[in-house]
């Protein structure tokens, strides 16, 4: 056992923190170019640059078969018909699995194989847990109306690609229909955001 690492933190579960670690905030300006609907990105960008997600990291051990693990914190809220949600990403060393425990609020992850073909909507809540294969995009989306708060743990290798993501973003979306959260592919939901702003 090496006793250099951090063997214990605190985790604020309605803070959605890790105490005594940075907090990294991603404003609407952040995620630009990912919610479908852009007039109603634009909208909001000029009402202010509200924080849509934060998160805080252990991520100082780095040898071969060492963890990392970030809590995050989703605000609630929608941006048009889509729900507030992470960048999402892939894993740098796309092989790398990581496990999602859910402590506050209603969320759901978004995950996507590297065609878009295959899709899940698995639900993310207090005390569920989430299993994200490797080789898949992952997206979390805060769907209820208080703030969805949870922790990832990954290989310490995984690392981030947000890069594949900002090209071409996931095939599908998560929207309010009727009240309710409704998987949709992006073009369908694009088409109707076209036929809404010509009526
Ligand atoms: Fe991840």
């Amino acid at each position: 056992m090496e006793l250099t690492k951090e063997l214990f933190t605190r985790l604020d579960p309605t803070a959605g923190v890790i105490e005594g670690k940075s907090v990294s905030a991603r404003r609407l300006s952040d995620l630009k170019g990912l919610f479908a609907d852009e007039a109603a990105f634009d909208q909001a960008l000029q009402e202010g640059d509200p924080v849509i997600y934060e998160t805080s990291g252990v991520e100082s051990a780095s040898g071969e078969g060492d963890l990392h693990y970030a809590a995050g914190k989703i605000l609630p809220g929608k941006i048009g018909r889509e729900y507030f949600m992470t960048k999402g990403h892939y894993h740098a060393w796309k092989p790398a699995a990581e496990v999602y425990i859910g402590f506050q609020g209603r969320g759901v992850m978004l995950l996507e194989s590297e065609d878009g073909r295959q899709v899940e909507l698995v639900p993310l809540e207090a005390n569920s847990i989430v299993y994200v294969p490797g080789n898949t995009a992952h997206r979390t989306i805060n769907i209820g109306d208080e703030p969805l708060t949870y922790i990832g743990i990954y290989p310490a290798r995984a690392g981030h690609d947000y890069g594949s993501i900002a090209v071409k973003n996931f095939a599908h979306v998560v929207v309010e229909v009727d009240g309710e959260p409704r998987l949709m592919k992006r073009e369908d939901f694009l088409k109707e955001i076209a036929i809404n702003k010509e009526l």
